[in-house]
This record gives C-alpha cells, sequence and structure tokens, in this order.
C-alpha cells in the first residue's frame, strides 16, 4: 500500500507542472482531497479505496499533463473569426463551447476543446467537428458532452477524441481496447465460476447486461438522414426474421406505415416494461447532438418470445442488444447475451463498427470498447432513507459503481430504495471483468448497506 502512495506521489510530481488548465485543477482538487483524506486514513490505517480515488485522480492528472503540444487556451482573434463564421451552426457552436470552458469546468469536452486544433481543420471537416460537439456546447452541464457522427471520427479528429477518452477512462493516450469475454482466471471470480447472488445473502434480483454496437456502413445516428434510418431499420428486420427462428418473438416498429408498426398504447407498454425505449427527444443531449432526429422515423425493438433477449433499434446507438432475467446466477444473462451477439454477428451482410485502439465503436466516447453496462436492480433502504440516491452514489464511486434509477439514465430510485448498480468502466476492461466486478461490487454495496 505504501509503495502505490509512494508511486502515486511521484507521478503527481511529474505531472504538476501542467496542472493550469480547468480540468487540471479540478482533477488536482480531487487528488488533494483523496490524499487528505488518506492521511486522515492513515491514522487508523489505509483505506483501499482511498488509494484507489487518487491513482484514478493521479491518471487524469497525467492525461492532461500529455497536453504539452496541444493547446486548449482560448485565443481572442481566433474566437473573434469564428463567432463571424458564415455558417450559423458553427458559430454558435464555437462560441458556447468556448463559453462552457470556464462556466463549467468538469464539461470534459470543453475542456479539452483546442481552438487552434479547430482551426487547422479543413471548413468540411470544422462542420463534421463541430456536430460531434455540439451536444456539449449547447449543453453546457454535460460531463462528457461529444458524440461521435460516424465510426471513423474517433480517428479523424484523433488529438481531440484521443485525449477525451484518456481522460474520461483514466488510460493512457492511446492504449488499446480488447475484447474478452472469457470469465476463467477473472480476479474476483469464485471457484466454481458462479456469480452468485444467494452467497451474498440476496433473492433474486432484475439482472440486465446490454452492449452498444454500431453498423460499420452506416453514420452513426447523429449524422443519419431519415432515409438512412429507414434503410437501417429495413436491414435489421432481414435479421429479425432469422433470430425469430431461434429465439421466437416479434419486431415492434414505431414507423408509421411499417408493417410491424405498434400503435401509441402498445409503445407505452413496452417502455413500461423496460423492454423499448423512451422518446429520445426528451432527452436535450441526443437531440442536441442530432441522435434524436426524425424521431420516431427508423425506431423499434425486437422481443424475444421469453422477452429476455431484446434488441432495440435506432436510440443512442444503431443497435443495443441487451439480455434480461429475475434471477440469483448473474452468468445467466452474460452468458445468454454472448451467445446472442454471436448469432448476430454471423448474420450475413451485419457487419459492426470496431476500432483496432478502441475496440467497438459507439456513439458516445463513455461507451467505447465493450460498450457494456452490467447491472442489477438492489434494494438499499438504509443507503437511501432521506429519499435520494446521495449517499449510495458516494459509496459507490469508489467502488467503480454507477448509481441510476429506475427508469435509466437520469430517472429517480424506486420507492421502495431500488437502485440500479453497474461498474463505471466500458473501455480498456474485459467483458467477464465487468461482470466479475459487478458481483464484487454488490457484495461490498451490501456490507455499506448493513452499515448505514
Ligand atoms: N452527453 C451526456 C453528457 O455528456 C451523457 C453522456 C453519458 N451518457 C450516455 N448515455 N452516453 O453528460
Amino acid at each position: 500500500m505504501i509503495g502505490h502512495l509512494r508511486n502515486a506521489t511521484r507521478r503527481l510530481h511529474q505531472a504538476a507542472p501542467y496542472l493550469g488548465k480547468a480540468v487540471g485543477a479540478t482533477v488536482a482538487v480531487g487528488a488533494f482531497g483523496a490524499a487528505a483524506s488518506l492521511s486522515l486514513a492513515s491514522c487508523e490505517g489505509i483505506d483501499a479505496n482511498l488509494v484507489g480515488r487518487l491513482e484514478n485522480a493521479i491518471s487524469r492528472i497525467e492525461a492532461m499533463a500529455d497536453n504539452k503540444d496541444y493547446d486548449t487556451s482560448v485565443d481572442a482573434a481566433l474566437i473573434a473569426k469564428y463567432s463571424k463564421s458564415s455558417d450559423a451552426y458553427v458559430a454558435d457552436c464555437i462560441a458556447k463551447i468556448c463559453a462552457a470552458k470556464t462556466s463549467d469546468p468538469s464539461n470534459i469536452t470543453a475542456a479539452l476543446f483546442s481552438l487552434k486544433y479547430f482551426d487547422s481543420l479543413s471548413p468540411a471537416d470544422q462542420k463534421a467537428f463541430a456536430m460531434c460537439i455540439n451536444s456539449g456546447a449547447q449543453n453546457a452541464d454535460s460531463g462528457m458532452g461529444s458524440y461521435a457522427m460516424n465510426p471513423g471520427d474517433y480517428d479523424k479528429f484523433n488529438p481531440f477524441f484521443s485525449r477525451v477518452i484518456a481522460f474520461y477512462h483514466k488510460v493512457p493516450r492511446g492504449t488499446k481496447h480488447v475484447t474478452d469475454w472469457n470469465l476463467k482466471g477473472v480476479e474476483g471470480l469464485p471457484a466454481d465460476g458462479n456469480l452468485d447472488l444467494t452467497r451474498l445473502g440476496l433473492p433474486a434480483l432484475s439482472m440486465r447486461v446490454r452492449v452498444g454496437r454500431n453498423l460499420a456502413d452506416y453514420p452513426l445516428p447523429g449524422a443519419m438522414t431519415a432515409a438512412d434510418r429507414l434503410r437501417m431499420e429495413q436491414k435489421m428486420c432481414g435479421a429479425f426474421e432469422k433470430l425469430k427462428d431461434q429465439y421466437g418473438g416479434r419486431y415492434h416498429s414505431l414507423t408509421p406505415g411499417h408493417p410491424d408498426f405498434i400503435n401509441e398504447e402498445e409503445y407505452k407498454a413496452l417502455v413500461k416494461g423496460h423492454k423499448m425505449f423512451k422518446d429520445m427527444a426528451d432527452d436535450t443531449y441526443l437531440a442536441d447532438a442530432g441522435i434524436a432526429s426524425d424521431w420516431p422515423v427508423g425506431r423499434g425493438c425486437y422481443v424475444s418470445g421469453d422477452g429476455g433477449f431484446i434488441i432495440w433499434v435506432g436510440e443512442e446507438d444503431h443497435l443495443r442488444i441487451m439480455c434480461m432475467a429475475r434471477g440469483t446466477i448473474l452468468n445467466q444473462v452474460f452468458d445468454r447475451l454472448k451467445g446472442a451477439l454471436d448469432t448476430v454477428e454471423s448474420i450475413e451482410g451485419l457487419t459492426f463498427a470496431h476500432s483496432d485502439t478502441y475496440g467497438y465503436v459507439t456513439s458516445c466516447p463513455t461507451n467505447l470498447g465493450t460498450g457494456m453496462r452490467a447491472s442489477v436492480h438492489l434494494k438499499c433502504p438504509n443507503l437511501t432513507r432521506d429519499g435520494t440516491d446521495d449517499k449510495c452514489k458516494a459509496v459507490c464511486k469508489p467502488l467503480g459503481l454507477s448509481v441510476r434509477g429506475l427508469g435509466g439514465e437520469h430517472t429517480p430510485i424506486g420507492a421502495d430504495g431500488t437502485v440500479d448498480i453497474s461498474p463505471s468502466a466500458r473501455f480498456c476492461i474485459k467483458e467477464a471483468e465487468i461482470i466479475t466486478a459487478l458481483y464484487k461490487g454488490i457484495s461490498l454495496l451490501v456490507e455499506e448497506e448493513k452499515k448505514a
């Protein structure tokens, strides 16, 4: 433990000269906060979570220190040049992203936006790049603030995206993602290989594992035309015919006039049953990225005969593929998803967008790599006694877990204190490590709930 601490301090010193910028400062506060708690904790024995937090914060500082040749300051002459741009979209986007640098230092896109880099791009690429960052410009309170518009954008705008990705995922720039679903040998896996919740004293829980996938031959959802959305849905309907042979069920379409069209009432019932996604236009982050455009054209979901295997079409990624079940063995949904994905990937004509560096390509840089979110609904009445998930979030963050409401991102917790818990990491982590991290996280949270 002391070794870790020494190493962390050394890294902190090395990064120190480059900490002048807004995000650097935010991260530094985080690091010093963790260090302060750590020195307090050292009186009572060092807490592994605090060392973890310190190391995380230092990784972020190192990502910032990598910006020596990348200027994120705002040059007055350049801002004047672009605020007079004949393209009103570009002018507005650039003015707002620069303003967000000071108003919202935790907006990663704003913090790492370089006007000099932007100025070096061709007019066509400037427009394409503005589309990637517009969500963070219009919604200054964004945490991430950007979405790729085409699978190639992560490489095309590499000076920007590589920094955003390194910073958010806390990995050195250029780290290659490796896909691996094999549970064998994963740290924390019980000897029999079963991630069994009854061992943690829990009853059957609602378990869900999803991955985001995009087809290689279309723009990502933010840049699709209505015609692209229709063609993509049509292509997937061919694939669903094949899936029906193995999994039964049917496709439900929101596209007016589609043979599988469902009415408003049927749609609402699917949303209520957590099988279908909500009206995306209500999400201003997605709307300002163009991802919610043309709603509800080309949107729908395939649901298997038993309701446990679902594919969303046309949400934040072309496809969100998921398996869910009420049960006690996490492997059940994980293994089923792997099998279902292999089936989908083997269908002729379906090629998922994939990058040698970033793994599976998703619209949002936060989901790159595995695109995986593995979650359970867990009752935490003690930690949520005040009616909010604040305490639960505070406990979960150092455990590497995210807390959400029962209706997904930005929704309230259940009235009985039920929250949705999932490992936060998606990139440069193996799929098998995510599901194991969920099991480990649940076991730690159960302990914290008992203490609360
Ligand atoms: N764009 C939003 C932000 O930057 C959400 C990012 C993460 N969530 C997501 N669904 N991709 O805060």
